[in-house]
């Protein structure tokens, strides 16, 4: 294998090699962000799959701990430790406390290979998270199912009782289970068949959030990875309400929302136990075909989940995590960019001799498209002499009402464009572009739409500039930061 540090993300977790897919047990305790993670230990493929863990003050840096749930040998049996959540058990529900300390405790699918057969365990934590021990009275749910997977737990407040969100993938459904100790498990209620159901249900979660940030207007997001056929892959969305028993939508079954537009982002879960109303979430970006090396699969940036009010009904919008602003505004200022009130007309190169020139920086800017037929930025771009040899183009084209990304190579498009339909508001278009080596978030109109890809630059394909084709835009406002190394 050829390592590959030119796409090793600087801002996105990464393991330190080897393989990793879903995020799993995302939880924050004590100022500390857990990332555990599907995990190979030994190999950079899938397989063998292990909780990783790692750890996190400010969702950008990331400290590598040891594995904390390892796959399951025994002589007849192996036992994979799938996708699921952890909770803190603030009052001791479980019994797992140990000295007055509260437990931590794993709900995890189980997937036997030889048995054909995946069911719920649980496993708690007396030492902050860094080691489990597996409850012997495993499994807590099992349907003698070959395909039963990816709980997600959480505490309700107002039933004082634990609700456990769990897919049946090929059966397009969600089971909704509760619980008062984590052990024993009722089924509450099943919600399916409804949205995208063409391609099977995997890692369901189901978040209150406070629409417009109005603490009197609760709706519950419900969100599902489940391949989407216009992109390669994708997660659906579902709004509605939930009564601490069933889940009912606010649209009709047929309504499709989605919740990233890209290929790439999936298997996205929420934090639990944030302090305050904020919901955040981390989702795996994966790799396809591209051989990354000595590790494979990277995480997405953390992304706030905000409902909002729209003329269509209540919608999803994402924003990279506000505790990431925190960080950025903390950079030396040779490490900003920011311009004002700039006409585009063809192409203005952005950054200078180093600065911005590594692949890894944080754009927000605010477009007004004019009379341009695309407006945009050419990111990563290859020069050969004073010929373009390959870029990718973020550009929002006026007629079709798209951004679009594409990659370019020798003056042709490599592969199928990726697209999000999206309007400007007052005549101005906002894009955030996260680019980070080899993934690129673009989060439109202040995370309205949010279209996530991989790239896989050359060596020293680090061009940028801010472009307008075929008429006259305006670069209202730009603000970037150079984060690479
Ligand atoms: C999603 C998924 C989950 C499963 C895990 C196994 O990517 O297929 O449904 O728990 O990966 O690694």
């Amino acid at each position: 294998a050829v390592p590959t540090p030119q796409w090793r993300p600087v801002y996105h977790f990464t393991p330190p090699k080897n393989w990793t897919n879903d995020p799993n047990g995302l939880i924050y305790l004590d100022g500390v962000y857990h990332l555990y993670y599907q995990h190979n230990p030994y190999e950079n493929k899938w397989g063998h799959m292990s909780w990783g863990h790692a750890t996190s003050k400010d969702l950008l840096h990331w400290k590598h701990l040891p594995v904390a749930i390892p796959e399951i040998v025994t002589k007849d049996t192996t036992t994979w430790i799938f996708s699921g959540s952890a909770v803190l058990d603030q009052h001791n529900t479980s019994g797992f406390g140990k000295n007055g300390k509260a437990p931590l405790v794993a709900i995890y699918t189980a997937d036997q290979p030889k048995q054909k057969k995946e069911s719920q365990f649980i496993a708690y934590s007396n030492d902050g998270g860094l080691t489990y021990t597996n409850y012997p009275g495993n499994p807590v749910v099992d349907l003698n199912k070959k395909d039963f997977r990816d709980p997600s737990v959480i505490w309700l407040e107002d039933q004082q009782q634990w609700l456990m969100t769990v897919a049946l993938p090929a059966a397009h459904k969600i089971q909704f289970y509760s619980s008062a100790d984590l052990k024993e498990w009722k089924l509450l209620s099943e919600f399916g068949d409804q949205g995208d159901t063409r391609k099977i249900w995997e890692c369901p979660s189901l978040t209150p959030i406070f629409v417009d940030g109005d603490t009197t207007r609760k709706k519950w997001l419900l969100m599902i990875s489940s391949g989407n056929p216009d992109a390669a892959t994708g997660m659906q969305y579902f709004v509605g309400d939930f009564d601490g028993k069933t889940f009912t939508n606010d649209h009709p079954p047929g309504h499709k929302m989605f919740v990233d537009y890209g290929r790439t982002f999936y298997a996205a879960i929420p934090y639990n136990n944030l302090p305050g109303n904020r919901q955040t979430m981390l989702g795996w970006l994966m790799p396809f075909e591209t051989p990354t090396w000595p590790w494979r699969g990277q995480m997405s940036i953390a992304r706030d989940l905000l409902l909002k009010s729209t003329p269509e009904g209540v919608r999803l919008f994402q924003q990279p995590s506000e505790v990431l602003y925190a960080v950025l505004e903390k950079l030396p200022a040779a490490r900003k960019m920011q311009k004002e009130n700039v006409t585009l007309r063809g192409e203005l190169p952005l950054g200078g001799a180093k600065q911005f020139h590594n692949n890894a920086w944080w754009i927000e800017a605010e477009l007004t498209p004019g009379t341009a037929e695309t407006t945009g930025f050419k990111i990563a771009r290859q020069m050969s002499g004073n010929k373009v040899v390959a870029e990718t183009v973020v550009g929002y084209h006026s007629q079709r009402g798209e951004l679009v990304i594409a990659q370019v190579k020798d003056g042709k498009g490599t592969g199928e464009p990726e697209r999000v339909p999206v309007k400007p508001v007052n005549g101005k278009l906002k894009l955030q572009v996260l680019l980070d080596k080899s993934s690129l978030e673009v989060f439109v109109n202040g995370g309205e739409k949010v279209i996530t890809t991989l790239i896989f630059p050359e060596k020293g394909a680090t061009g940028l500039a801010a472009f307008a084709e075929n008429g006259e835009a305006k670069l209202d406002r730009l603000k970037a930061w150079d984060l690479g190394k």
